[in-house]
């Protein structure tokens, strides 16, 4: 089975937790792409009755294209579950996200989540954290200055680029990856940077998911991390 087999048959995993009334945070990225395309289909197969809240642009067009109801983050009080994939995962459930770019709307809607829940095939699952780059959302004003500092500090930033050009999130800030190889203490570092002036957001979910699937050979792997 390829990587994105694994994928796929997570993403279909995922959406048998989605429960008729229930009002759905929509993750990002290729995993979450196949979580979409199955919860489309129960919404046409089934009718469906769930509001989808989204962590993108990328995932906003591809919900609605799919016929699934999509609903401002501020228009809804509570959030059920949230099904999102994940970059890194450690042996503590400690997660790394924002390879694409989309990890400050996604916190955001992860804290507004009764429930989150991961879907990753299994070269996700690590000891520790920092052999993905970890990100960190900076506002373009000054963002030099804050690249600069990260240098000195001896995190090995690099801007993100597409095309040549800085990264763009939704939100229209750039993205500052650290590659850090080990992460000893992601708590200690997540501090740390989220005191930086200039700082949005960070990669690091720290004691954030409840349930991990795994894309496996042998199958989808349920993994409970906290209820
Ligand atoms: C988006 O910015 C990320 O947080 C994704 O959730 C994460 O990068 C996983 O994406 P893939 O499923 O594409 O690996």
């Amino acid at each position: 089975m390829d990587q994105n087999e694994l994928k796929k048959q997570v993403g279909q995993e995922a959406v048998k937790y989605i429960k008729d009334g229930m009002i759905v945070g929509l993750g990002t990225g290729s995993t979450v792409r196949y979580m979409v395309d199955a919860l489309g289909a129960r919404v046409q197969n089934e009718k469906l009755n769930i509001v989808g809240v989204t962590t993108s642009l990328r995932t906003t067009k591809q919900a609605q294209d799919l016929g699934i109801t999509i609903k401002d983050i501020d228009e809804v009080d509570h959030i059920d579950l949230t099904i999102d994939g994940a970059d890194e995962i450690d042996d503590n459930f400690q997660g790394i996200k924002g390879g694409g770019g989309a990890h400050l709307w996604e916190k955001i809607v992860a804290t507004n989540s009764n429930k989150i829940m991961w879907i990753v095939d299994e070269s996700k699952m690590v000891h520790q954290l920092g052999a993905f780059p970890l990100p960190v959302e900076v506002i373009p004003f000054g963002s030099q200055h804050v690249f600069d500092e990260l240098k000195k500090r001896g995190y090995k930033p690099e801007f993100r680029l597409t095309n040549g050009n800085k990264f763009l999130t939704d939100q229209k800030n750039y993205v500052i990856d650290l590659h850090l190889e080990r992460i000893g203490d992601p708590f200690a570092l997540a501090d740390e940077l989220i005191k930086m002036v200039g700082v949005v957001e960070h990669g690091f979910f720290l004691d954030m998911v409840n349930t991990v699937i795994v894309g496996r050979e042998s199958g989808p792997e349920i993994l409970q991390a906290r209820d």
